[in-house]
């Protein structure tokens, strides 16, 4: 199995409506289908996301995420090989709301040069990885 996460920007045309309705419930199903777990966080100008699940459909549905024109800046942050799930219970779960502190953090490391993936530091790494652990400890939005 496979994870990956990846930051882009959020065309201005697409509504929350065209989030939900034209993004993320399609990709629930197909996600569903091809055994692939994640998250997609998102606000007015921005996606984060984490999928994870074979080899195969993660490279399937990456290539079709990175020419997608609803973002742009479609920036890899990690791509790494996983002997477990962090998103079991989720297909995709949709997350919004103020970022943890971890991800603001590295929002602001990682512009405006961003690295190919192979070439982060260690310390990119780890803030990688924790904000990764704070998307998949994302607390329940209150009713
Ligand atoms: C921000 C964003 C996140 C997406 N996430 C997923 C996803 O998790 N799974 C998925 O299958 N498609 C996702 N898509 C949609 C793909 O880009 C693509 O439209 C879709 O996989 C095409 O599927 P189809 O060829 O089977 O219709 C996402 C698109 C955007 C813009």
């Amino acid at each position: 199995m496979r994870r990956i996460c990846y930051l882009s920007e959020r065309a201005t045309t697409v509504s929350d409506t065209e989030v939900v309705e034209d993004i993320v419930l399609p990709a629930m199903a197909k996600n569903r289908r091809l055994d692939v777990t994640g998250c997609l966080w998102f606000d007015e100008t921005r996606f984060l996301q984490v999928i994870e699940g074979p080899d195969g459909a993660i490279s399937d549905i990456y290539a079709a995420i990175a020419v997608d024109r609803r973002h742009a800046d479609v920036e890899l942050l990690v791509d790494e090989p996983i002997a477990s799930r962090l998103f079991e219970r989720f297909n995709m779960r949709t997350l919004s709301g103020p970022l943890p502190d971890s991800v603001t953090e590295l929002l602001a490391t990682n512009r405006p040069r961003p690295k190919p993936v192979q070439d982060h530091t260690p310390d990119f790494a780890a803030l990688v990885a924790s904000v990764i652990a704070e998307l998949a400890r994302w607390p329940v939005e209150p009713a």
